[in-house]
C-alpha cells in the first residue's frame, strides 16, 4: 500500500521536525503520537538503541495499526566505554546532561575525546512487518558548551570543529545520525511507493 502518512512514536518537537523535513520530498506526511491521538509512554528498557525503537514503534502501533516510525538514539562516547549510550536520555535531568557529562570528562585529554551518535530508526508498516535502519555520526566532545540550536548534548558535540548546536537543523539534517537513518529509510519507502505506483 503506498504510503501517505507516518505517525512519529515521539513527543520531542526537533526529532518530529527531522523527519517532517526528510519525508516531505516524497510527500509523506509525519504527524506525532500526540496528533494521532496516541497517548503512550512505554518503558524504554531495551539493552540497544533497536529494542528500544521497536518497543516505542509497537506501543503506537498496538493502538493505531498505522504507519508508525520510532527512533532511538544516544551519545557514545569512547572515554567513557560507550556511556552514556543507551541510558542517554536519563544520563541527567533535563537541560544538566552536557555540564554532568563535561564533568565527567574533566580529565579527559583533547585526542581521546572521541564519541559518536547514534541512531536506530524502526518503521512498522500498516501490516506490522518491521524495518530497521542505523545510522552513526562520528565527532569528539569539546571542553565547553556552545551553540544555542538543537537539543540535548548538541552543544558539546564536535563535528568537524563545530559543534552540533551551531549548525542549521537543515545542515544537522545533513550530516547526522538519524539523518542518515532516516535517509536509509527514505530510500526503501521511496522504492516501496514507486512499485506501488508500477504495480497500478
Ligand atoms: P531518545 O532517542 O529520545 O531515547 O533520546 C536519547 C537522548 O540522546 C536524548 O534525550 C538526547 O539527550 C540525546 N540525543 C539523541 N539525539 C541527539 C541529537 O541529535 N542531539 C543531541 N542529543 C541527542
Amino acid at each position: 500500500m503506498k504510503i501517505s502518512e507516518i505517525v512519529m512514536a515521539t513527543n520531542n518537537p526537533n526529532k518530529l521536525r527531522e523527519a517532517q523535513e526528510i519525508f516531505a520530498p516524497l510527500g509523506i506526511t509525519v504527524i506525532s503520537q500526540k496528533e494521532a491521538g496516541a497517548i503512550v509512554e512505554p518503558e524504554e528498557n531495551g539493552r540497544t538503541f533497536a529494542e528500544n525503537a521497536l518497543i516505542k514503534a509497537h506501543a503506537v502501533y498496538d493502538l493505531l495499526k498505522c504507519p508508525v516510525l520510532a527512533d532511538d538514539s544516544g551519545l557514545c562516547v569512547d572515554a567513557l566505554r560507550g556511556a552514556p549510550g543507551v541510558h542517554s536520555a536519563r544520563y541527567a535531568p533535563k537541560g544538566q546532561e552536557c555540564r554532568k557529562l563535561l564533568h565527567a570528562m574533566q580529565n579527559v585529554p583533547e585526542e581521546q575525546r572521541t564519541a559518536k551518535f547514534v541512531t536506530v530508526v524502526a518503521f512498522l508498516d500498516v501490516d506490522g512487518r518491521e524495518i530497521l535502519c542505523e545510522g552513526v555520526c562520528p565527532g569528539a566532545i569539546g571542553f565547553a558548551e556552545s551553540g544555542t540550536n538543537g537539543f540535548g548534548y548538541d552543544p558539546i558535540f564536535l563535528y568537524q570543529g563545530k559543534s552540533f548546536a551551531e549548525f542549521s537543523s537543515e545542515e544537522k539534517n545533513a550530516v547526522s545520525h538519524r539523518g542518515e537513518a532516516l535517509q536509509k529509510l527514505y530510500k526503501i519507502l521511496k522504492e516501496r511507493n514507486l512499485s506501488y505506483h508500477a504495480d497500478k
